[in-house]
């Protein structure tokens, strides 16, 4: 029983330092762009996830039914429980909201490098206007971040596309609603299926193989020029995606930014400008996904207002950071430590580190009767800058003792001036 369930993790001490390492550098990249935190409950109605287009998310649901008979499931993304709370006070919210959070999610999926059946994931999203320029303020805290943690445009791409170049060209072959939703889903598992699957897929949904080849030839497009080209005349895809680089372009991050129109998105509420970001070696699964969904509350009963987001999982980054040399050494915080050396000084030990917590040192009080090797040995272990020494000889002169561990320097200070 000391496993626990598959595809999940344990976070010891040493683990948790890094994962709160992290979920600072999430907080402080969203902080600086003047986004505030929210929550939402790991439970939420199952009905919440009942999306009839066939993404795999809503396949890999944690589902069951409570002791009252209630259909629950645990949430696989935040983006509708978000949706949910904004709907919830509908009118009452000032507009634009800006929020993010970092949830812990559950998808039963395969697990393998990246992907587990737990991940937390930043999340970060504006509601409330249709302005393309929020989705480049998004760009601009993703690339916040990467900076943040040491990684640069050589390391990463974010490729953009919108939903709207490929519901352009369907559109003009009279595919919409669910079946266009339906073809993204399917053209988003390119890059995992071979393309003999995704072309039976998309024949199965009733499109013929000279749509199939323009859905392929289309999605090949990663020139901002030839797209104008494939689309002709006013294209909404072309301006908004002209309007989106040029506002990259203004906040002076395009080098981490390339047109991509394979960038489809696996989920059906997308509708505008989307995106992903990989590595540029292609070794690992998506790190970051997100995009315009503007119309995801009228399916959810709700009056629809524009939004825009993305999520971002805890895995991925961990690995690449580690791979490129990027994981930082965090010691334990703890400041001292306090050891009493004999038995009848315990009670000067506990008030020598009362008083040093009081001036807000982080101090790790030695419970148990040890000897100096030890507490030396254990101070090294958890990087600890100081030993505080109450020794019967010091004591006699109501004194402590106080090794600096760095310099490796030795003082004595009156118990009263702690
Ligand atoms: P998503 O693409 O399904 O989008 O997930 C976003 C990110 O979450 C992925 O790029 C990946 O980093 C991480 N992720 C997803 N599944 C797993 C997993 N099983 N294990 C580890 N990491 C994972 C969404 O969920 C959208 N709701 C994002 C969004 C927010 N769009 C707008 N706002």
């Amino acid at each position: 029983m000391n496993q626990g369930v598959r595809g999940t993790r344990d976070f010891y001490p040493e683990d948790m330092r890094l994962r709160n390492w992290l979920f600072d550098n999430f907080t402080y990249a969203a902080l600086l762009h003047g986004f505030e935190e929210y929550d939402a409950p790991v439970l939420e109605h199952e009905e919440l996830y009942t999306r009839k287009q066939g993404e795999e998310i809503t396949q890999q649901l944690y589902n069951f039914q409570d002791k009252g008979d209630r259909k629950v499931a645990l949430r696989p993304e935040m983006t509708p429980s978000l949706a949910r709370m904004v709907m919830a006070r509908a009118g009452g919210l000032a507009m634009p909201i800006k929020w993010f959070s970092i949830p812990q999610c559950w998808r039963y999926e395969r697990t393998q490098k990246g992907r587990g059946r737990e991940h937390y994931q930043w999340n970060v999203d504006i509601w409330g206007t249709t302005e393309i320029t929020a989705d480049a303020e998004l760009i601009s805290v993703l690339v916040t971040f990467f900076e943040g943690v040491g990684l640069t445009a050589e390391d990463l791409v974010i490729r953009i596309s919108n939903r709207k170049v490929l519901e352009e060209v369907l559109g003009s072959l009279d595919i919409k609603g669910d079946n266009f939703a339906k073809t993204c889903i399917i053209v988003d598992k390119m890059d995992k299926l071979s393309s003999n699957i995704v072309e039976e897929q998309l024949s199965d949904l009733g499109h013929d193989s000279k749509t199939i080849s323009t859905i392929q030839s289309i999605l090949g497009i990663k020139d901002m020029a030839d797209l104008q080209n494939a689309l002709k005349g006013d294209s909404m895809a072309v301006s908004e995606l002209n309007f989106l680089l040029n506002a990259i372009e203004s906040y002076g991050m395009s080098e981490w930014v390339e047109f991509d129109a394979s960038v489809v998105r696996g989920l059906a509420y997308y509708t505008g400008s989307v995106f992903e970001v990989h590595d540029r070696e292609g070794k690992f699964r998506a790190i970051c996904g997100g995009g315009r969904y503007d119309k995801l509350l009228s399916t959810l009963g709700g009056k629809d207002l524009p939004a825009t987001g993305f999520g971002f999982g805890d895995m991925v980054i961990m690995e690449l950071l580690s791979e490129k040399g990027l994981m930082p050494e965090l010691l334990s915080g703890i400041e001292d430590i306090v050891i009493s050396l004999s038995p009848e000084l315990r009670d000067i030990a506990v008030m020598v580190a009362a008083s040093l917590r009081d001036s807000e040192r982080m101090v790790d009080l030695v419970l148990e009767n040890k000897k100096m090797k030890w507490a030396f040995k254990h101070a090294e272990r958890i990087g600890a800058k100081r030993l505080v020494l109450v020794g019967p000889e010091e004591w006699s002169r109501k004194m402590v003792k106080i090794k600096d561990l760095e310099t490796g320097e030795e003082s004595e200070i009156l118990v009263s001036d702690i």
